[in-house]
């Protein structure tokens, strides 16, 4: 079965960790690569989560220095810890959107999106994998440069095998303890949650505006971007 053919399903029953995933279409893969927070609670073999990590480690990185590590949480207990400590940092984030999202006239993709959100908040502790990117600092700083590329390689291997997921990254309002349950050390942050799973839903197209809507040849014009600039 292909990863493709997964999407949405019950979770396979009899896994082939080199074949799955590998004959998915990359640019099919890009454009139906979207977060998927529903997720069921059956665990996924470390062998699979071990597949999309290597995925994550092909990604570029300042002179090659690859400075990602990646920390897995399964346990039922330790997952409780964290999604506790998530559901609270997120209300208290969303709150705002969440008020705005019920006047009329609030665009219907993002009061679909904020309620996804809502639901991987109130259901994360059922979530089966928690995975952590973090990297090594230079001169003081996170290496975010080359830690999103590797989270974004690892959001297309989870699709193209067939694993929900998503990048979340409000752990790091609790991040320093969250890092020391982590057994992070100050010179290692985490930079990103993906919660994976298998999916309840389907992959598909996520909403974006055309491209063309972007894309400028030799000089930018504001004005084509008008009226969501910045929005
Ligand atoms: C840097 C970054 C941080 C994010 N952090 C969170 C987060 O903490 N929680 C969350 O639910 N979504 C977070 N998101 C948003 C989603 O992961 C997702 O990309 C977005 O809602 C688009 O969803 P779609 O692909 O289904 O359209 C973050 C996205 C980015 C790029």
């Amino acid at each position: 079965m292909s990863g493709a053919d997964a999407a949405g399903g019950a979770p396979p029953e009899a896994l082939d960790i080199e074949r799955i995933g590998e004959d998915v279409p990359l640019l099919e893969g890009i454009r139906t690569c979207r977060a998927i927070r529903r997720l069921r609670p059956d665990p996924v073999p470390p062998a699979l989560i071990r597949k999309v990590c290597e995925a994550g480690t092909f990604a570029p990185s300042g002179g090659n220095r690859q400075p990602w590590v990646f920390v897995v949480v399964t346990e039922a207990e330790r997952r409780a810890w964290i999604a506790e400590r998530y559901r609270r940092a997120f209300h208290a984030y969303i709150a705002p959107a969440l008020e705005r999202s019920r006047e009329p006239g609030f665009p219907e993709d993002r009061r679909r999106n904020i309620r996804a959100a809502l639901h991987l908040a109130e259901h994360l502790h059922e979530v089966p994998v928690l995975l952590f990117v973090a990297g090594w600092r230079r001169r003081g700083e996170p290496q975010l440069q080359a830690l999103f590329p590797c989270v974004q390689n690892i959001l297309l291997a989870c699709r193209a095998v067939g694993l929900g997921a998503s990048l979340t990254t409000l752990h790091r309002s609790f991040g320093e303890s969250c890092d020391r349950f982590l057994g992070l050390p100050p010179e290692i942050p985490s930079c990103a949650m993906l919660p994976i799973g298998w999916p309840r839903g389907r992959y598909g197209r996520p909403p974006r505006e055309p491209v063309d809507r972007k894309l400028f040849f030799e000089r930018f014009d504001a004005a084509a971007l008008e009226p969501r600039m910045g929005g």
